[in-house]
This record gives structure tokens, C-alpha cells and sequence, in this order.
């Protein structure tokens, strides 16, 4: 097994420049509730998953389904509107096809939010992460298998996933609008189920600061591939927490909805400074 069919890569990235001529400085991917900095983007092409050669398709609730040409803030940039989750039952590689499109594209950042659990017993609903580093605890790798050097390396290092340089821009650009921005470490892991007091408990100890059931994935193929990454959460719902609640999906997007705005701003005016 490969752990990417090149072949099928090329395809895929061939249909796509027979449609647009543009070359993406920038991919993104937007997380449960985060949809909404797709109304900034000013959109020259919009490409539905479903059309797309080898690309799998959405779907869950919440999700878009778009591939979204445009300009964000001066930039070009391709934006994946609806990721896919190791949970809906997609494989790892289907799950990171897009960043190796994106990369092949001709993007050398990936920027990726997501909707999280909250650990850190500083946060609350609502609140917003930078994150610095993170534990992946997916049951499968998206490297694993047979490795194109041409792609990556096979053993890539992963000492500074997240751009240093990019988080404290991201951090000046929040303290400037005056949008509190924690940073801390986020933990990957399969899902579906939200996590019991016992497993958040054991997030917060083994050094988590938020958890969530994407983005590890998608990150480790952009440095697999060579490209910088720059990635947020939102905080959705604690983990760690007083009082007994239940989590459910339509509290995750809300408050997911709620945050919007403020990462929205910050992926918006970081991108101006690449
Ligand atoms: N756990 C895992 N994934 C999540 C959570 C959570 O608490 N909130 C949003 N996505």
C-alpha cells in the first residue's frame, strides 16, 4: 500500500487547473460552525466535491461541500468548505487528499480551525486557541505505507509543526483587536463519541489543552508535503467542568457560530502578512 496514489493526485490536479489558472498562496479549512469567513472570500471559482475527480464528499451536518476559489484579504487562496472526518468512516488518505491538492496547487500554507473540547481550566465557551503543538491519537496515520520521496520524507520531523513565526503574528493581530487568543496544544483523536469525565481528565494530564476529532491529520500531510501551518480552535464545550451537562452537536456549532467572527479576523489580516 501507498501511502498516496500520485497518480490519482495528478489527475485531480489536472481537472482542476483546466477549470481556474490561478495558483493558491494559501489553503484553508474550516471547521464545524466556522463556515462563515467563506462570505469574505470573493470567490472565482466554486468547484462542488461531487465534481471533483478522486475527491471524496461530505456529510455531515454543518458541512458545506465546496471547493472555493477567490481572494481573501488580497491573497489567493483555495478553501475547503466541509472537511472530512476519520469518523464518517473515510480512510486517512481520503481524509488528507485535499492538502496534497492544495499543496500541489501551489499553496505553501495551510491554515486549518476546528471546533473543540476545552481542557485548560483557564477556558471557557467561546473562547479562542492558537495551536502550538499537538498529540495525535488518531488509530491510524496518514503516512503509513509505502512513502514517495518525491512527496515527502518518509520519517518527517515534527519538532515545530505549528509556524512560530505565524502564531506570534496571529498573536500581535488579536492583543491589536483587542481578542483574548490562548495558545496551547491540541489533541486528535477518532470520535464520534464526545469524550467521558474520566477520558477528558486524562486529556488535560497527558498535556492537552483542547480536543477534537480533526485537523491532526490534515496538519501532519502539509508537513509531510513541506508546507507552513497555522491552526486554531474554538472552544465549544469544557470537558473539565463543575456541574454535569450534556455535549451535543447543536451546542458545538453554536458556539462555534458565536467565535466565528473573532478567527475569522485573525485568518483574514494574518493572511495579509504572509
Ligand atoms: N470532544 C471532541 N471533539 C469535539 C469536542 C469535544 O469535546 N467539541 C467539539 N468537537
Amino acid at each position: 500500500m501507498k501511502n498516496l496514489d500520485v497518480a490519482k493526485l495528478n489527475e485531480t490536479v489536472a481537472f482542476i487547473q483546466s477549470k481556474t489558472n490561478t495558483k493558491p498562496q494559501a489553503g484553508i479549512i474550516l471547521g464545524s460552525g466556522l463556515g462563515g469567513l467563506v462570505n469574505d472570500l470573493q470567490v472565482s471559482l466554486s468547484l462542488s466535491y461531487e465534481e471533483i475527480p478522486n475527491f471524496p464528499t461530505s456529510t455531515v451536518k454543518g458541512h458545506g461541500g465546496k471547493l472555493l476559489f477567490g481572494q481573501l484579504n488580497g491573497k489567493e487562496v483555495v478553501m475547503l468548505s466541509g472537511r472530512f472526518h476519520y469518523y464518517e468512516g473515510y480512510t486517512m488518505q481520503e481524509v488528507t487528499f485535499p492538502v496534497r491538492v492544495m499543496k500541489q496547487l501551489g499553496c505553501e500554507l495551510l491554515m486549518v480551525s476546528n471546533a473543540a473540547g476545552g481542557m485548560n481550566k483557564a477556558f471557557k465557551v467561546g473562547d479562542l486557541m492558537i495551536i502550538n503543538d499537538h498529540i495525535n491519537l488518531f488509530p491510524e496515520h496518514p503516512l503509513r505505507g509505502q512513502n514517495d520521496e518525491t512527496v515527502g520524507p518518509r520519517f518527517p520531523d515534527m519538532t515545530e509543526p505549528y509556524n512560530l513565526e505565524l502564531i506570534s503574528k496571529a498573536k500581535a493581530i488579536a492583543a491589536k483587536n483587542d481578542i483574548l487568543v490562548y495558545d496551547g496544544v491540541y489533541i486528535g483523536l477518532q470520535g464520534p463519541t464526545f469524550e467521558t469525565k474520566a477520558e477528558y481528565n486524562w486529556l488535560h494530564v497527558i498535556g492537552g489543552d483542547t480536543v477534537g476529532m480533526s485537523t491532526v491529520p490534515e496538519v501532519i500531510v502539509a508537513i509531510h508535503g513541506g508546507m507552513k501551518v497555522f491552526g486554531m480552535s474554538v472552544v465549544t464545550d469544557l470537558g473539565i467542568r463543575e456541574e454535569m451537562n450534556v455535549i451535543t452537536h447543536e451546542e458545538v456549532l453554536e458556539a462555534a457560530n458565536i467565535a466565528a467572527p473573532k478567527m475569522a479576523l485573525i485568518f483574514k489580516e494574518l493572511l495579509g502578512e504572509i
